[in-house]
């Protein structure tokens, strides 16, 4: 297994890294040590998890070693009303620490991290009564999927042939997130500038389940709230919060 002891040390503040063998989910853990008082900016990583879940109670697919799989402890100092921001903010720090090593990549809104059309890094982020765990996975060098997903993921290893670091890449989005984190309250546009040039959706035909029920429309882009634009026959709806986006053509 990499030795992740070195970059714990680089890490910039507040960002502590402990490491775990095995967990059933790494944004358990740190809910747990969340509501014992640990401080902000908290890392788990764990080589493996027994039960890593993705959104909508997902199972999340990360053999051991073979990926990385990591939650942050992130006490926000904004109001909660910005805190769906966090969720983008990770988003945008993923792909821009992967596109330190390879190449362009694209954001499907309002988090996932694709390369070459397929997804390649997912979010999870749950919120406590004053703290959110951002959790995060990121494909590395896994080359066999399962079959449930094996036309939607990618790895990097798959994409570029090469074996990628998991520490340097670690090491990286802690990097991008330490900078993006603090655009939540403040210059919030320039967040959204990275975010909107990456997206995959705009400009597409999706599908996807709000919480009023599925629609169907054009993409339109993002709102300046982080919202997703989506303009069908009834008009132009603006979208805090969806599940099962795809696209339609
Ligand atoms: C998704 O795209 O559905 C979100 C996937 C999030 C997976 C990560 S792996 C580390 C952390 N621990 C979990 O149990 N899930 C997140």
């Amino acid at each position: 297994m990499e030795d992740f002891t070195s970059i714990g040390a680089d890490l910039p503040d507040p960002f502590r890294l402990l490491i775990r063998d095995t967990v059933h989910s790494t944004n358990d853990e740190v809910r747990m040590l969340a509501e014992a008082g640990a401080p902000d900016g908290l890392i788990i990583l764990a080589h493996q998890q027994l039960a890593g879940r993705g959104r909508r109670g997902a199972a999340w697919f990360a053999p051991a070693g073979e990926s990385l799989a990591f939650s942050i402890l992130v006490r926000p100092q904004e109001s909660k009303a910005f805190w769906p921001r966090l969720a983008l903010s990770a988003g945008l720090a993923v792909a821009e620490a992967v596109e330190d090593f390879v190449a362009l990549t694209g954001i499907k809104w309002p988090n996932d991290v694709w390369l070459n059309g397929k997804k390649l890094a997912g979010i999870l982020v749950e919120a406590g009564k004053d703290f959110a765990v951002v959790g995060i996975g990121v494909n590395i060098n896994t080359t066999v999927f399962p079959p449930e997903v094996a036309d939607i993921a990618t790895s990097l290893r798959i994409e570029t042939g090469e074996e990628i670091s998991r520490p340097q890449m670690l090491a990286a989005i802690i990097r991008h997130f330490a900078r993006r984190r603090l655009q939540i309250g403040a210059d919030f546009d320039d967040m959204l500038k990275g975010i909107r040039e990456r997206c995959v959706l705009t400009g597409h035909q999706i599908s996807l389940l709000t919480a009023s029920g599925p629609r169907i429309g054009l993409m339109e882009g993002i709102a300046p709230e982080g919202e997703l634009l989506l303009r069908d026959s009834q008009g132009l709806h603006s979208i805090m919060q969806a599940d099962e986006i795809r696209l339609m053509d």
